[in-house]
């Protein structure tokens, strides 16, 4: 550790002890054995310098689908945004049998530790815009999009209630980019009683007729390896986040990494990266990518203590 290089000057020593014991005593949760980092100093650094900087100069960015959602739940996959949409309220068997089958195909190229970001993102451009037809084509009636939720297993990770309340109280704006779909997100943070002020959501939207039957999908579409492009070209103009330069970015995809990109002049960024699956395969990948690891973590807890000790002490 730090403090004992002999050359270190003793009060700087001191100081860098004190400073180590109170991350360990502050944020008990950063021991767990679950939680990896590539260097644990710079990780304690950049939380003690959003710490004096306190609240007011804070944004998190996060993803959503296996981010602020759960991975599994007692051994079954929690549903993404996309999956909830598998209710015959709104599709029809044939329907379910397709996106089943693009899941199957293309999932696994997602999460592929073999291949690069560049080969995944003309096949995560198929992948959505197969899906997003296929949607279409079942004329879903937005009334019907609520009792989809209610019905499906969509669940927010453990201590969620706590992650959006905290936020809220210091005011500390929530942007949440996520490429499932926007109209579905809404609706499961709406349910969960979380739908606070602080937050901006940047999505897939679904554009409705006069009726209320979905015809097409709103803007250019958001997939999981081109969040650069809508970091720059959304996230960069929102009101809400400027003058806040330190970011905590979540997120469970190596793609979610340029959520941040359209932060300007940012100060300190921590990354964290929930490893939710393929864990041996990408985990020298995601140490080396994210700051802060959480290996099959299915709770907030992590986040939650480091935004604690955050918002501590000084509130703008
Ligand atoms: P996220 O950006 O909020 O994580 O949403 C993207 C996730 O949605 C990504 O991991 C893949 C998943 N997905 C499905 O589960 N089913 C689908 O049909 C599509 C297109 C994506
Ligand atoms: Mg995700």
């Amino acid at each position: 550790m730090v403090y004992h290089i002999p050359w270190i000057y003793t009060p700087v020593r001191t100081v860098l002890a004190i400073w180590h014991q109170l991350t360990k005593t502050e944020m008990p949760e950063l021991a767990k054995c679950s939680v990896l980092m590539r260097e644990r100093s710079r990780v304690e650094e950049t939380i003690h310098a959003m710490q004096r900087a306190g609240a007011g100069s804070l944004q998190v960015i996060s993803d959503f689908d296996m981010t602020l959602t759960r991975f599994a739940h007692n051994g079954k996959r929690v549903p993404t945004t996309h999956n909830i949409l598998d209710n015959r309220l709104l599709i029809n068997e044939d329907c379910t049998r397709k996106m089943r089958e693009l899941l199957n195909t293309y999932y696994p190229i997602e999460i592929d530790a073999s291949r690069s970001a560049e080969e995944k993102l003309p096949l995560m451009v198929e992948w959505w815009t197969k899906v997003h037809e296929l949607l279409i084509e079942q004329k879903i009636r937005r009334d019907m999009l609520a009792h989809a939720v209610k019905e499906s297993s969509a669940m927010l990770r453990d201590g969620y209630k706590v992650f959006f309340e905290c936020l809220a109280e210091h005011q500390v704006p929530l942007l949440i980019f996520s490429a499932g779909v926007g109209d579905v997100l809404e609706e499961v943070i709406r349910q969960n009683h979380v739908f606070h002020p602080n937050i901006h959501i940047i999505s897939n939207y679904m554009d409705f007729d006069q009726t209320g039957v979905l015809q097409a999908f709103k803007g250019q579409l958001i997939h999981t390896f081109n969040k650069r492009e809508g970091a720059l070209s959304h996230a960069a103009g929102l009101r809400e986040l400027q003058g806040r330069p330190n970011v905590v970015l979540m997120g469970d995809s190596l793609g979610d990494l340029t959520m941040a990109d359209g932060v300007s002049e940012p100060q300190n960024v921590l990354t964290i990266g929930f490893l939710n699956d393929q864990v041996e395969e990408r985990k020298e990948s995601y140490i080396n990518s994210f700051d802060v690891v959480l290996v099959k973590d299915e709770t907030l807890d992590v986040p939650n203590a480091i935004l604690r000790y955050i918002t501590s002490s000084r509130d703008e």
